[in-house]
């Protein structure tokens, strides 16, 4: 049986947003079309950037190819390991640590953000999954990427179709069969003081 996830709200809510979720069991025998994967970068393209300065890099990497082995073996943290070989695409994204004048560009790693948030959106309607990785050991990967020393990786995202939760073991697959939990709306939405 395929997981599904969907957000608990107190008010409707985009269905590509509430059925998304993070899963790690990845059917190993599916490959992204070409369509798929051109759909999503479009959809993280026309992300909003401060000063439309459009500042991320996306690297792709396909299951199967010498680099995506590499990356997966050497560029994810142990966990991660476990279960992102499985997807069909390992997408990292990366920004410029500085901008032209050599002060450091904060804003970017916002701007990687909201081009992933598409991206993982359009994934959804898709009826793809994607998992954001953050747990990279970024120099190894930086190194199997070629990527110049002016950009710093954001996260790295796995893409593919989603597998039954028993095609995992152990810790991976206690955490796909746990509900999605969030703070409460009023833990999150902050009231200034009369
Ligand atoms: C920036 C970022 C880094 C993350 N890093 C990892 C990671 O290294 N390994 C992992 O298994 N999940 C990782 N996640 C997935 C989160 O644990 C997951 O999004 C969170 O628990 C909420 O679950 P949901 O996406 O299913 O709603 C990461 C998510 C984000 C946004």
């Amino acid at each position: 049986m395929h997981t599904k996830k969907t957000a608990i709200t107190a008010a409707p809510i985009a269905p590509v947003i509430a059925e998304r979720w993070s899963p790690r069991a990845f059917d190993a025998t599916y490959v992204l079309t070409q369509a798929e994967s051109i759909s999503l970068l479009e959809a993280a393209r026309w992300a909003a950037s401060a000063n439309n300065m459009q500042p991320w890099r996306f690297s792709v990497l396909n299951r199967g190819e010498a680099l995506f082995d590499k990356a997966v073996t050497t560029g994810l943290t142990g966990f991660n390991q476990a279960w992102a070989p499985r997807a069909s695409q390992l997408i990292v994204l990366s920004v410029p640590k500085n901008h032209h004048d050599g002060s450091p560009y904060r804003i970017a790693f916002f701007d990687a953000g909201l081009a992933a948030a598409n991206l993982l959106t359009q994934a959804t309607e898709l009826g793809l999954s994607c998992h954001v990785i953050g747990g990279l050991v970024r120099e190894e990967l930086s190194e199997t990427l070629g990527l110049s020393d002016e950009l710093e990786i954001v996260v790295a995202i796995a893409v593919g179709k989603l597998a039954p939760a028993e095609t995992l073991e152990g810790p991976a697959y206690e955490r796909e069969i746990q509900p999605r939990v969030r703070l409460e709306l009023d833990e999150i939405v902050l009231h200034g003081k009369p």
